[in-house]
């Protein structure tokens, strides 16, 4: 057997096959696919103190290699996670994580005390990033200011371990890496969705009702891979990497390059049952070349400059 698990501090995953929010929804809806628990974890939808309606439709579009979305953070609010979606999730046997989002700080930090009552989330993933809400997401995570702002107040309060997940829609994704790790966080997940748009020549109108939107799947990764490779080079704590891994060979590229762990996006849109084919995958490769735990490859393309 071929060990594949990973820790960020002490709390053990599995194995590196994470899902990424937005995603995944609540994992229930994948109930009836795959067994959830054989994942290293779930992150579940963007969740926020008060219900979201969202965007208005059309707000997905599909592009050359990729997904445009503007979905806009819908969800019922943290109110209803509690009462009608944490007693489902506590009987995974998987680490369940809360993406959590907000309009100001202090609705970071309000979001983080409820959560740090949920006994059976181990950990946040502080959401400054999402590029289609127009207060906060990502405001926050494209200014270093704010940035370091929002994670330190979050950290002062959150009592679970604290995955902060970085914007892509900057300049310079190290210095963004380097306030996450600087302002206390366990661990840090990219990327998020690139800010794109496209436009319908038959209508002649933008394809999505916000006319931008985040992009996401295969078009993204080459990007995502080098942001994840230069922060795995720069920061001490885990990093998990996420954008475009549609297979087991791309999520090895990222663990390659330096991720201790990936996150399946657009993939389970396509196939519900992406997730587990990866880690099935990630398993072979590993018995195939000859490797016996996980780690072994984990940044090795830096190991062997
Ligand atoms: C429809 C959709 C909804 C998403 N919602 C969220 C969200 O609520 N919070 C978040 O942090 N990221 C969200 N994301 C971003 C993904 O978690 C992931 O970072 C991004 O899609 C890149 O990975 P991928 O190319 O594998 O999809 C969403 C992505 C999509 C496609």
């Amino acid at each position: 057997m071929v060990k594949l698990g990973f820790s960020i501090g002490d709390l053990q995953f599995k194995n590196p096959v994470i899902t990424a929010s937005g995603t995944f929804g609540y994992g229930s809806e994948f109930d009836d696919f795959l067994d959830i628990s054989r994942l290293g974890g779930i992150v579940v939808k963007g969740t926020t103190l008060e219900p979201r309606e969202g965007h208005p439709y059309p707000r997905m579009a599909e592009t050359a290699s990729g997904m445009l979305n503007a979905v806009g953070l819908q969800n019922k609010g943290i109110d209803y996670f509690e009462k009608n979606i944490y007693p489902r999730l506590s009987e995974y046997t998987t680490n369940v994580i809360v993406n959590i989002n907000g309009s100001c700080i202090d609705d970071y930090v309000a979001l983080t005390e409820r959560i740090n009552r949920l006994e059976k989330i181990p950990a946040i993933e502080l959401n400054i990033s999402c590029p289609n809400v127009k207060m906060g997401g990502m405001v926050f995570g494209t200014n270093p200011v704010s940035a370091r702002e929002v994670t330190k107040a979050v950290r002062r309060v959150c009592l679970k371990k604290l995955i902060v997940k970085l914007s892509p829609n900057v300049t310079n994704i190290v210095d963004f890496a380097r306030i996450a790790e600087e302002e206390g966080a366990d661990s840090i997940s990219l990327i998020n969705t690139l800010l794109g748009m496209s436009v319908n020549v038959r209508s002649m109108k933008p394809s999505l009702s916000t006319i931008t939107g985040g992009l996401s799947g295969p078009a993204i990764k080459p990007v995502a891979l080098r942001m994840v490779w230069q922060v795995a080079n720069t920061v001490k704590i885990p990093v998990i990497g996420m954008g475009g891994i549609m297979n087991a060979d791309d999520a090895i590229e990222f663990i390659l390059a330096g991720a201790s762990a990936i996150q399946v996006g657009t993939a389970s849109f396509i196939d519900p049952l992406a997730s587990v084919k990866i880690l099935e995958g990630i398993e072979s490769y590993l018995v195939t070349k000859g490797f016996s735990d996980i780690r072994e490859i984990t940044g090795l393309i830096n190991r062997s400059k």
